[in-house]
């Protein structure tokens, strides 16, 4: 009897197995369409409409990471096949969705592959270890990495993987192409008239809810608001040269790129 039973798991087993080989066939591990001047024009038709208003129309990366680094960073064509398929799960970046065939996939990793840099130019010096010690001294008490630091700011456990080096050097040195979801400034005025400013939260048509600059989460009764505004500045200071030099910046940027959370490429 037990051995019947065993023998049913076992086949039901390979019943289960054999349908996720179906749902998930491996891509070939060469792109198909490399090289082909039809995809590749195709291709950078999709990238620029799905992909540019993140990686940045020429993919060195806006709010997403530089995307012409990857293949000489060690990446192979079917792994980032799965990644554009998949998206990377509990990230910005989206899956390309059910209705982008592979060939379409394939096209947009084509053109890619004619902008990609054959070697690495965006080499990373300075020294980690100094450089996450600037992180404690002038950054954690707003930002988390591995669950430790503030929460006023976002979480950068990943911001290695998230982030082209570009995009975070203009981001702590002041320039704010748009606000992160969340982390928005906002300066609520009371009908008291009093102001609080904070970063907005969720809010509803009966309240409105931020976190003020010592983390507490703060709601008001909108009928005891006069005026939501939304902030100019970013809750996040400027840090210009005076407050962190180009050299402590390296090596803010060295502990950085450190920090990606888990390797995509094992996906
Ligand atoms: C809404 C913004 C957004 C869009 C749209 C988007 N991406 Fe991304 N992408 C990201 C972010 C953010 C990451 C980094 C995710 C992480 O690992 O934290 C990423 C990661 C990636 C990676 C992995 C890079 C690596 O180093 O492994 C690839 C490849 C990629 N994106 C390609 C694309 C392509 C191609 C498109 C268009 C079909 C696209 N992305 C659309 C935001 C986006
Ligand atoms: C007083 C709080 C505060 C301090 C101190 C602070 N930040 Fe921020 N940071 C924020 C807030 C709030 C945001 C999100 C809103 C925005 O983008 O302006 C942010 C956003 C960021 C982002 C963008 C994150 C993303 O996912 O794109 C980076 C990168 C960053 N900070 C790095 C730093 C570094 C590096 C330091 C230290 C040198 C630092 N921050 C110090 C509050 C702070």
């Amino acid at each position: 009897m037990r051995r019947v039973r065993a023998a049913l798991v076992a086949a039901a087993m390979c019943l289960a197995g054999g349908g996720l080989v179906f749902a998930q066939a491996e891509p070939p591990a060469i792109n198909p369409l490399a090289g082909d001047s039809a995809a590749v024009q195709a291709g950078m038709g999709m990238f620029r409409s799905r992909c540019a208003d993140c990686h940045g129309m020429d993919a060195r990366g806006v709010r997403g990471p530089d995307l012409t680094q990857v293949w000489a960073s060690g990446r192979s064509d079917a792994g980032l096949f799965r990644t554009l398929r998949r998206g990377v799960p509990g990230t910005e970046m989206p899956s390309v969705g059910p209705r982008t065939s592979d060939d379409e996939v394939w096209k947009i990793l084509a053109y890619l592959k004619t902008i990609a840099a054959p070697t690495i130019t965006d080499v990373v010096t300075g020294n980690a270890a100094h450089g996450q010690q600037v992180f404690r001294a002038q950054c954690a008490g707003c930002h988390r990495v591995d669950g430790t630091g503030g929460r006023l700011g976002p979480d950068l456990s990943r911001i290695g993987a998230a982030r082209a080096r570009g995009a975070i050097v203009r981001r702590v040195r002041g320039a704010t192409e748009d606000f992160l979801e969340g982390y928005e400034p906002v300066i609520i005025t009371l009908t008291n008239g009093q102001t609080v400013r904070g970063v907005r939260k969720n809010g509803d048509l009966f309240s409105v809810q931020i976190m003020d600059g010592r983390e507490r989460i703060q709601g008001y009764l909108t009928k005891d608001v006069r005026a939501v505004t939304a902030g100019k500045a970013s809750a996040m200071p400027v840090f210009d040269v005076q407050r962190l030099s180009e050299s402590d910046l390296t090596d803010l940027l060295a502990w950085f790129a450190t920090l990606k959370g888990f390797d995509p490429s094992v996906q």
